[in-house]
C-alpha cells in the first residue's frame, strides 16, 4: 500500500532490486578487502546471498514466466535461467580456487561481476517489464512474500 503511494517498484520487483544492490556492494567490498580472512568471509556471504536470491527468484518468478502466454516472457526466462547457471558455475569455480588473494582469483571475481551486471541489467529492464505485463499488482505483492519466505529457507539451509 505504502509502496503504491510512493510509486516504488511493485512487490517482488522492489525486493529483487534491493538484493541486486546488496550483492553489487558486497562484490565491491570483496575487491577492496586486503585481508585474506575478511575477503574469504565476504565471499561466503556474497555467495550465500546470491545463490539464495537466484534460486528463490527462479522458483517464484522465472518458473511462472517460463509458462507465460507471452513469447517475450518465455524467452527472457529461458535465457535468464541459463545465466543463473553460468553465475553458479563461476561461484563454484571461485570457491574451489583456494588463493583468494591471487591475481587469477581477482580475474575470476571480475568475470563474476560482469556476468552479474549483465544479467541484472536485463532482468531489471526486460524481465521487470515482462513481469509487469504478465501479473497484476496484487500478484507481484504475493510473489514478494513467497520470494522472501523461500529465500530465507534456502539461506538457512546453506548456512
Ligand atoms: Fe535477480
Ligand atoms: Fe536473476
Amino acid at each position: 500500500m505504502i509502496r503504491e503511494m510512493l510509486g516504488l517498484a511493485e512487490g517482488i520487483l522492489q525486493d529483487l532490486h534491493n538484493d541486486h544492490t546488496e550483492v553489487a556492494a558486497l562484490i565491491n567490498r570483496i575487491e577492496e578487502s586486503e585481508d585474506r580472512a575478511e575477503r574469504g568471509a565476504l565471499f561466503e556471504e556474497m555467495k550465500t546471498k546470491l545463490l539464495g536470491h537466484a534460486h528463490a527468484e527462479q522458483e517464484v518468478l522465472y518458473r511462472r514466466l517460463e509458462g507465460s502466454q507471452s513469447e517475450a516472457s518465455r524467452s527472457f526466462a529461458l535465457e535468464g535461467s541459463n545465466e543463473h547457471q553460468i553465475v553458479e558455475n563461476q561461484l563454484e569455480k571461485m570457491s574451489a580456487n583456494r588463493d583468494k588473494m591471487s591475481e587469477p582469483w581477482m580475474a575470476e571475481l571480475n568475470v563474476l561481476r560482469e556476468l552479474v551486471e549483465h544479467h541484472v541489467q536485463e532482468e531489471e529492464t526486460t524481465g521487470f517489464s515482462c513481469a509487469r505485463d504478465d501479473f497484476e499488482k496484487d500478484e507481484l505483492e504475493a510473489m514478494a512474500q513467497q520470494f522472501q519466505t523461500r529465500k530465507a529457507q534456502l539461506i538457512t539451509k546453506v548456512a
